[in-house]
């Protein structure tokens, strides 16, 4: 007998499960945009090289068109439609309005997620190719422009919004770590 090319898999996503068989090939962005209808995750490129199919696979920034479905059963995957809680917008999408960060909005959902990712990876002390001092002890960088463009600098955007999308990342970047502070204090 021909051994199967599909399996079943259950995909975690935005705290829903969804259980479908997949064959083997099928990326975890073509599982959420054909199968699941979630189409807030964007194929540009389908290589790895854009950031518009990014979402957050356990916390972690992860280019949807080079993650197997296979290689997601039964992990937590955010997607752009996950971030808000109800009608409040997550801070960064917030952030992305007020400060003219959208603009076609094709790269927006991964510039979302990359992001949240980012936020999470700074605070958590992890450096960049431009932090200069890579001390553990260091702690977290001030998150300049540069340390934005240099985390960023996965999602491209061809229409040039950089400069609003890297003032909306410190903008939500700012409020986050003044909510954690307030919640810590
Ligand atoms: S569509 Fe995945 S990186 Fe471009
Ligand atoms: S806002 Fe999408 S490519 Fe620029």
């Amino acid at each position: 007998m021909a051994p199967s090319t599909s399996s079943s898999v259950t995909l975690n996503i935005n705290g829903e499960k969804h259980t479908l068989s997949v064959d083997h090939r099928t990326t975890l962005l073509d599982a959420l945009r054909e199968r699941l209808d979630l189409t807030g995750t964007k194929k540009g490129c389908d290589q790895g090289q854009c950031g518009a199919c990014t979402v957050l696979v356990d916390g972690r920034r992860t280019v949807s068109c080079l993650q197997l479905a296979v290689a997601s059963d039964e992990r937590e995957i955010t997607t752009v439609e996950g971030m808000a809680e109800g009608d409040r917008l997550h801070p960064v999408q917030q952030a992305f309005l007020d400060l003219d960060g959208f603009q076609c909005g094709y790269c927006t959902p991964g510039q979302i997620c990359s992001a949240i990712g980012v936020i999470e990876e700074h605070a958590a002390g992890w450096p960049s190719a431009v932090t200069e001092d890579v001390r553990p002890e260091a702690g977290p960088p001030p998150l300049t422009p540069e340390e934005i463009k240099e985390r960023m600098s996965g999602n491209l955007c061809r229409c040039g919004a950089y400069a609003q999308i890297a003032q909306a990342v410190a903008r939500a970047a700012a409020e986050t770590r003044t909510e954690t502070e307030g919640a810590a204090a």
